[in-house]
């Protein structure tokens, strides 16, 4: 028996990095899989979004586990679309247990005041929007099946402390901590869970790209991602020595709160940062 055998999770963001690690962990462990993602660019999001390819390769690795998944597009800023994903899933898979609300992109960064209106719109839309329409659309669903269920929101530490340059982003992840709670606490009596994690650096196509080596390299040219500097500027974040962690680390994380493992763990901040916020140091980027 896999620890999450016979459930079904509706996942956001799954088309690649660790929605799709998600995604594969949890069928590994006998879940089918709703998953959604918007597959296109969002212009004020400086690096490459996904597309309709990565998520057919979502579907694709999560057939080979022997479950099934049912992959939507789908962009967490559109409620009917995501109440559309959830009714198709409710019609092939019948019931509906987890629900990650994963999506999220990091629109540009800079000092506080020197972001645009537009780019903390979209962060705020997209990261606590997103979320809270995930919960809206599936809990309807979750309560009429009357058998309780898990909701994990994917919030970050910057859901818990500040990062320097990403206002917008620090913002709309510690809406996501409080909106965790908030659920967990309209929830509780239906037996639903909602907890929230936090990690560190993942390696995913949200950091492992141009401009985000840039911002670490304080704008200097010619760094790569594997630059030593590069990997000391994001381990100095964390205690532990890694400049970043892996997306399973995380799906671990998911799979443990989606499980009965936790029957009784809710409004919980989990936290998997390689220590990272109880670390003193923080690289200071112009
Ligand atoms: N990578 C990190 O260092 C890191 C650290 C802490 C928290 N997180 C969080 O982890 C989660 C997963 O991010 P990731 O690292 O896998 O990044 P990623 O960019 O690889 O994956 C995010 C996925 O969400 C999708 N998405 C973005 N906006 C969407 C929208 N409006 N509607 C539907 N789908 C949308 C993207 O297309 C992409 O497939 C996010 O919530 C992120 O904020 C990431």
């Amino acid at each position: 028996m896999g620890r999450v055998e016979g459930k079904v999770a509706f996942i956001t963001g799954a088309a690649r990095g660790q929605g799709r690690s998600h995604a594969l962990r949890l069928a590994e462990e006998g879940a089918d899989i709703v998953g959604v993602d918007i597959c296109a660019q969002i212009d004020t999001v400086p690096y490459p979004m996904s597309t309709p390819a990565d998520l057919a390769e979502t579907v694709a690795l999560v057939e080979k586990t022997g479950r099934r998944m049912l992959g939507l597009e789908a962009d967490v800023r559109d409620l009917s679309a995501l109440q559309n994903a959830v009714d198709r899933g409710w019609d092939t898979f019948g019931r509906l247990d987890t629900v990650v609300a994963n999506a999220c992109t990091l629109n540009g960064n800079g000092p506080a005041w020197e972001l645009s209106e537009h780019q903390f719109q979209d962060q705020v839309d997209v990261a606590l929007g997103g979320a809270w329409r995930t919960a809206k659309a599936t809990i309807p669903a979750l309560i009429e099946q009357g058998q309780g269920g898990s909701i994990i929101l994917i919030s970050s530490t910057s859901g818990i402390s500040a990062e320097i340059n990403i206002a917008h982003y620090v913002a709309a992840k510690t809406g996501v901590t409080g909106l965790m709670r908030a659920l967990a606490a309209d929830l509780a009596h239906y037996m639903i869970r909602v907890n929230s994690i936090h990690p560190t650096n993942v390696r995913s196509p949200m950091i492992e790209n141009q401009p985000t080596v840039d911002l670490f390299a304080g704008g200097r040219p010619g760094f790569t991602f594997e630059h030593p500097e590069i990997k000391a500027a994001f381990q100095s974040m964390n205690l532990m020595p890694v400049p970043w962690i892996e997306p399973i680390d995380i799906s671990n994380a998911v799979l443990y709160l989606a499980s009965d493992e936790t029957r009784y763990v809710t409004a919980t901040t989990h936290v998997v940062d390689a220590g990272a916020l109880a670390a003193f140091k923080h690289p200071h980027v112009e």
